[in-house]
């Protein structure tokens, strides 16, 4: 038995502490335990393995991800009361239609489908009577647009709040202004005891959704387009049904197929009609809206 020399000894830590996990991702997870509110956490937690996924499969450098963070910074810094840069950024990048597609799952298919509601909704949108104008200035070629509001079963709902609103002829919405005083090419009506309602609009154009912004800039960079097809807004909604938020899209319109929103749906798709001789709008949009209940 010969002595070990001492340098062949192992060396023993006292107390060796444990080592500090590296696995970022496991970590942030287990960091969330606390949370008491299990949707909360459902919701946290699927985002960061998605985020830390995604960063590890395009392999973000340093300087990509800053450049992320000074295009988020800027897309808050475009808002104010009335422009909504992020729901533009959630539209282009097809969240806002995926997030649609989810909530819609189970609607009855005899349900009206819904559409992107997009940025330019106002609650403003002043009462108008059954047949009258929601286009003060008239920019635009005159339509009469007639429908009823049916549950899923075909009887009317009497009572129902249809909301509209669009851009003007020059497919500009009244926010787009910056001398905008009062709200223009917006109204909103009640349906009838028939469940029905009327009202004149201006024909809708296909127009470019706003580029000035950081959304904008990543549809440039992207190569992407920026229009949309032409379409009328409608939000209709009455107690015990299923709230909807939807357009009407111009049949014929070259951008149907190229939404930059992906709003467009072919069951939403109609015909204008020509009006007539003496006729008091150059053109009329016939249209039912079926809600689902509650
Ligand atoms: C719109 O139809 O008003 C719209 C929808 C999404 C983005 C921009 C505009
Ligand atoms: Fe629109």
């Amino acid at each position: 038995m010969g002595l070990r020399p001492a340098f062949l000894e192992p060396v023993l830590m006292p107390d060796a502490l444990p080592r500090i996990p590296t696995d970022v991702t496991a970590q942030t997870l287990r960091s969330l335990e606390q949370c008491g509110d299990p949707r909360l956490l459902e919701i946290v937690s699927a985002l960061v393995k998605h985020l830390h996924a995604f960063v590890r499969e395009v392999r973000l450098t340093p300087d990509e991800w800053m450049t992320g963070i000074d295009f988020l910074t800027r897309t808050g810094q475009k808002c104010d009361a009335i422009r909504q840069e992020f729901i533009l950024l959630s539209d282009v990048l097809g969240v806002s239609m995926t997030v649609d597609d989810v909530a819609h799952a189970e609607v009855p298919p005899n349900a009206t489908e819904s559409s992107a509601l997009g940025p330019f909704y106002t609650d403003d949108a002043p009462e108008i009577e059954q047949g009258g104008t929601i286009a003060r200035s008239g920019k635009g070629e005159s339509v009469l647009v007639r429908g009823r509001v049916l549950d899923v079963r075909g009887e009317p709902i009497a009572g129902a709040l249809v909301e509209t609103w669009e851009t003007d002829g020059e497919g500009l919405y009244d926010t787009q202004y910056a001398n905008r005083v009062e709200p223009d090419y917006r109204g909103q009506l009640r349906t009838n005891a028939e469940g029905a309602f009327s009202f004149v609009a201006v024909k809708p154009v296909s127009y470019s959704i706003p580029t000035d912004g950081p959304a904008g800039e990543m549809l440039r960079a992207t190569r992407r387009g920026t229009m949309r097809p032409a379409h009328l807004h409608l939000k209709v909604g009455a107690a015990g049904y299923r709230p909807l938020a939807t357009s009407i899209y111009s049949a014929g319109d070259p951008f149907l197929f190229r939404d930059a929103v992906f709003g467009a749906k072919s069951s939403l798709v109609e015909e204008y009609r020509p009006a007539g001789e003496g006729a008091a709008t150059h053109w009329i949009l016939e249209r039912d809206f079926v809600l689902a209940d509650a």
